[in-house]
């Protein structure tokens, strides 16, 4: 699936919700970013190309520290 990262922290531009065909970006107001729900993405990729601050990457283009927010992004759906 693909994730979002640092860059929205304090941003939540939500662009990328607009253009999700499965509505699997979700946040709280509380929430510091938005997140993308692993179990429902389905790899489209319209959210990364919307996301004005490059915050939303394919997990597998991730690196070194952003990696973390592959479980940040589950987390926000499990509980
Ligand atoms: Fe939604 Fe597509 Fe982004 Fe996945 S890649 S979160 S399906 S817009
Ligand atoms: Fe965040 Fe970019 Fe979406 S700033 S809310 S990932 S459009």
């Amino acid at each position: 699936p693909y994730v979002i990262t640092e860059p929205c922290i304090g941003v939540k531009d939500a662009s990328c919700v607009d253009v999700c065909p499965v509505d699997c970006i979700h946040t709280t107001d509380d929430a510091p970013q938005y997140y993308i729900n692993p179990d429902q993405c389905i790899d489209c990729a319209a959210c990364e190309l919307a996301c004005p601050v490059s915050a939303i990457a394919h997990d597998a283009a991730l690196e070194g520290d952003m990696r973390r927010y592959i479980e940040i992004n589950a987390n926000f759906y499990r509980s």
